[in-house]
């Protein structure tokens, strides 16, 4: 008996995956969905159905992937353009903006899923939210000698701030870019499009993990029957 979620996500994976055409430049996301999509554009390389495409990791992560499945590397700064990116949430609500980084990846997500001229969104369907910040707190990358003036501020806007800690390591998570993150809880988050810019004011914030009006397709794994599905 396979896990439901597991399907769904890889579902979806494979539903991105298919959307991608020969000789683009494709953002690759981070998280364990769209470590499908990673594997599935690999085996459409292998097949030989999908040829010259360079893949904008968003994270170490989603590097190591893609050399594992065989997709070719590029940068932001050898590149004119990205067509595609596909990328995880950890919420999406009905106006399909998202928090994101619950993988501390979500400043690299940022920069290359809004540039992308179209970004997918992979998600099983326990991420669709009425509301944003319904279950998930936002994330904040901040630099590390700004933590507690940052962490004052965010109070201050009536957010409660956590810093996130390590699981199989003493102290805190750091990012990729050497930083921390700080989980923040809202009672409620009316516009999250001016929190967005609120949160990125403060001093010493690099960047957070709300993503306003950027995503252009939403695709959601579910389980019908016992058989995943894509909606
Ligand atoms: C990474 O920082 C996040 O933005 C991920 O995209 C998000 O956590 C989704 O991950 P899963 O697909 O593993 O849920």
């Amino acid at each position: 008996e396979q896990d439901p979620v597991k399907l769904m996500k890889q579902e979806v994976g494979r539903a991105a995956a298919a959307r991608v055409q020969s000789g683009t430049i494709v953002g690759l996301g981070t998280g364990s969905t769209t470590a499908y999509a990673i594997e599935f554009l690999g085996d459409r390389i292998k097949k030989g159905e999908l040829k010259d495409i360079k893949g904008i990791p968003t994270s170490f992560q989603a590097s190591v992937l893609a050399k594992q499945y065989g997709i070719p590397l590029t940068t932001l700064d050898e590149v004119d353009r990205i067509d595609i990116a596909i990328d995880g949430a950890d919420e999406v609500d009905p106006q399909h903006n998202l928090i994101k980084g619950g993988g501390a990846a979500h400043t690299r997500e940022k920069i290359v899923d809004a540039l992308a001229e179209q970004f997918i969104v992979v998600v099983d369907s326990s991420k669709i939210v009425d509301r944003l910040g319904s279950t998930f707190p936002v994330p904040v990358e901040v630099i590390p000698l700004a933590m507690t003036p940052v962490m004052r501020a965010i109070e201050k806007l009536g957010g409660k701030p956590e810093l996130r800690m390590g699981v199989k390591k003493a102290g805190p998570v750091i990012t990729d870019q050497g930083n921390m993150v700080i989980d923040v809880k809202f009672d409620s988050i009316d516009n999250p499009g001016e929190l967005e810019k609120t949160l990125n004011n403060i001093p010493g914030v690099l960047e957070n993990g709300l993503f306003v009006g950027v995503t252009d397709l939403v695709l959601v794994g579910e389980v019908v029957d016992g058989k995943p599905v894509i909606r």
